[in-house]
Order: C-alpha cells, then structure tokens, then sequence
C-alpha cells in the first residue's frame, strides 16, 4: 500500500511539472513515505528523513507515521517542510508550489487525487479499491492513522483499470486493509451500474466479474485477505475466472484461539483452517501466505505451539513473522509487552525455520509442472537470467537461450520447473 501510494505522489508532482531525479543526491525535494505499522519501522522513517533535513534541501514526511505523531513531527524534527498523512497525500503538489512552510496536513482533503493517479509505466499496476479499516484488531494502530473504511465506487475501479490496461498494463494488484470487505461499509455499487451477468451478489466478487471482461488484462490480484471474505462467491469467481492468480495472502496472525480472541480477529483456528481448506480443495497448487505476531502479550509457549502446528497444517508457501510491537493507543499496548526479547526472537527463529522448510518442500512438489509466467524482465542475481512470477506469486527463474522466442517484460511464458529453492522455483522455457 505504502508502494502504490509512493507511486501515486510521484504521479502528482510529475503532472504538476516536477522531474523525477536520477538520485538523492540530485533533488531538490526529498519526501519520506513512512510507515508506523512497528516501532522499528517509524523509527527509521524518522531517522532517515532527519538525515535529509541536514541537507538543507526541501524536505517532506507523509504516511502512517506523520498521522500518528500529529504535530510532534515537528518536535522531532525542527526543520522539516512539510508532513502530510495517508489521507491527504493529494495536496502534496500544492504544498511544494505554495512553498509556506512548515505546514502539516492530517485530514481527507486530496482523496481521491491521489486515489486515481498512476505513472503509467510500466505492464504491473496497484489499484486501491478500499481505504481504511474498521477491524481494529488489538496490536494494530493502522485504524488511527488510515481512518475508516471506505470502498471505491466499483465504475471509478474499473474506468481506472481500462485506462491502466488501454496503456499497456496486464497485471492489476488491488489493495485494501482487509480487501474482500469491499463494498460491505459502504455501497461500491449502485441501481445504475449494469447487473452481474454470473449473478454476483457479494461485491467483491462482482468486481473480479467485471474486472475479468476487461480485454487484455491477464492478472488479478488482491490483497489482505481475511478469512470471513472466503466465501462459496468468492470460490466460484475463482473457478470461473482463470485471470483471478491462485493465490491469496491470509494473514493469520495467531494459531492460538485464546489470543486469537483476545487480538479481536473475530476466528477461531478451526474456522481459518476451513478456509484454508476450501481453497486448497479448488486448487491443490493454490499458494498461501501469511502474517504472524510472535510475542503477542501472554503468549505462552503452548500458545506459540498452537502458532507453529497451525502453519504446518495450513501448508503456507510464504510467511511474513513479526514480533510483537506496542503500538501507543491501541488495546494490546495496555498490557504488559511480557515475552522477554529474546524469547520472540526465539519464536521468531523457530517458525522462519520451520517456513524455510515448507517452502522447500511445497517448491520441490513442483518440479516437473509446466507454469505460466509472467515475465518481470532480467533476474536480479544474474543478468543472463529471466525472472518472472507465477499464478500463486512464486518466483520462477531460467536461463535465457540465445536464438530462441524473445520473452519481453510483460509477456506471459509457459517454464518447466527443473529446481526449487525455499522462495525461488528455476526453470526453462517451454
Ligand atoms: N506488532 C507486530 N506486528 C504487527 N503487525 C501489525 N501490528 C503489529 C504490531 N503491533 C503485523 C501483522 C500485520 C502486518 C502487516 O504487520 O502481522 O498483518
Ligand atoms: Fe490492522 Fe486488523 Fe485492520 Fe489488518 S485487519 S489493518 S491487522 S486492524
């Protein structure tokens, strides 16, 4: 989200005549996105941007951090220009021109600017469909810094995707906090928009139906995912929609039904494991992710066993661990932060070992297989590689072959999998 909305900003100042520098040695404006979704994570947002101000040059903050602090950004740091929340990013532009500073914008004002700008390069895009979110599971300050859910009206979604795919796109992300709400606070569909030719009620599955009649668009994907939105809708837009990636990132956060009730998620581990279940029936090579808090207050180690069996149960391809941060003002930080340092990062230890080894495991099933991949263009690690990404977000790897079909960034290729690592599948083209 961050990404997209960084892009998004990029995007204003480039209409409003900016040129993007070839560095930051180079500009003349210097804007941190910040996120403050952990401590560490704002802290370096902070660090970082008061490095800048040293500079002398402009210097903004936007993003989760900014919405947090208020106005102690400028405590922190004295000489900053500049500080603009989630919400407002579309004055940004503004602000920069106006040149009246400090100044400190922390209200909805710019939207839907910022909502519908893209840089237009480019073949991948992230759409953002819903902003916000009402969850407010315990641990989680993003409630109070990105405010409450809306959903996008469903005809701005989809004009915004035609004119991506009209200039070249073939692959859309769309992004919302717990994006299978969308449409569910507020409307995203009304009587004047044309009724779903497949009988959609639920309207995140009518988007993806309306979405897939888009003609040369090849992907979608979506992302957060909660598991109350994994419904039989949901399931037969997968099946009927082959441009719908067989993947979903589902975080899970706890293994644990005590804490999984205490951080408000609203299931139980059985009821995740249902949902996991469903999806893996469709799809026996369906790839899941997930998020999970080590350190949670009061997690015991049986607490923590439960986290670890639910993984190995749940086959995860990916997962994010992180261990647990207060977050000023929200339920959880009330309680004593009691699992000592050393033992999250023992957990933490333990359950990236345990993914390592799943991954391995669940990539190696695949050797063999034929996939569809679309090409990201020459792979990091060694340049006379092709590095593109299958249905489920895999990695897939291969070698290029002088005098055979060129495979542009963009394309869709078919690769045999002959080798897999833990997060990277090599191949060669078919
Ligand atoms: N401490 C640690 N991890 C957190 N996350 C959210 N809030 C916290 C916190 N206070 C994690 C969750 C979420 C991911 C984006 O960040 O796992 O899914
Ligand atoms: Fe935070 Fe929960 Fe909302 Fe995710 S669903 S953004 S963890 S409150």
């Amino acid at each position: 989200m961050n990404v997209r909305d960084s892009e998004a900003v990029e995007a204003l100042l480039i209409a409003a005549g900016h040129t993007k520098a070839s560095s930051e040695a180079d500009a003349e404006l210097l804007i941190v996105n910040s996120c403050t979704v952990r401590q560490k994570a704002e802290e370096k947002a902070v660090g970082k941007t008061g490095y800048l101000c040293t500079t002398g040059k402009i210097v903004g903050l936007m993003g989760c951090a900014v919405k947090r602090l208020g106005e102690n950004v400028f405590k922190k740091l004295p000489k900053l220009n500049f500080a603009v929340g989630p919400r407002a990013l579309g004055l940004i532009p503004k602000i920069v021109s106006d040149g009246r500073f400090p100044r400190l914008e922390l209200g909805d004002e710019g939207l839907g600017d910022a909502l519908s700008a893209h840089t237009g390069n480019g073949f991948q895009a992230f759409v953002t469909v819903l902003v916000g979110c009402d969850n407010r599971c315990s641990y989680c300050i993003v409630p109070d810094v990105r405010g409450h859910e809306y959903s996008r009206p469903a005809r701005e979604v989809i004009a915004e995707v035609r004119a991506l795919v009209k200039r070249g796109v073939k692959e859309v992300c769309l992004l919302g906090q717990s994006v299978l709400r969308y449409g569910v606070r507020n409307p995203a569909w009304d009587e004047n928009d044309s009724p779903s030719p497949g009988g959609y009620n639920e309207p995140f599955p009518r988007l993806l139906e309306a979405l897939s009649s888009i003609e040369g668009l090849e992907r979608i994907r979506f992302t957060s995912a909660h598991p109350a939105g994994c419904t039989d809708e949901l399931l037969r837009a997968y099946r009927q929609f082959p441009q719908v990636c067989r993947h979903l990132h589902l975080p899970v956060q706890s293994g644990s039904d005590r804490i999984l009730a205490d951080m408000g998620r609203r299931y139980t581990r059985s009821e995740y494991l249902k949902a996991v279940e469903k999806l893996r029936q469709f799809d026996p090579e369906f790839a899941l992710t997930t998020d999970v808090i080590v350190g949670y207050p009061g997690e015991t180690s049986e607490d923590f066993e439960e986290t670890r069996s639910l993984m190995q149960e749940a086959q995860f391809d990916n997962a994010f661990i992180f261990k647990y941060s207060p977050r000023p003002g929200t339920r959880s930080a009330a309680k004593e932060d009691d699992v000592l340092k050393e033992e999250k990062e023992r957990r933490d230890q333990v359950l990236l070992a345990d993914q390592e080894k799943r991954g391995l495991e669940r990539n190696r099933a695949l050797i063999g297989t034929e996939r569809d991949v679309l090409v990201e263009g020459p792979s990091k690690r060694n340049k006379s590689r092709l590095s593109g990404r299958d249905s489920g977000n895999r990695i897939v790897v291969w070698d290029m072959i002088e005098g055979s079909a060129p495979a542009p960034a963009g394309s869709i290729v078919k690769v045999r999998i002959l080798d897999a690592h833990a997060q990277i599948l090599l191949g060669e083209i078919v």
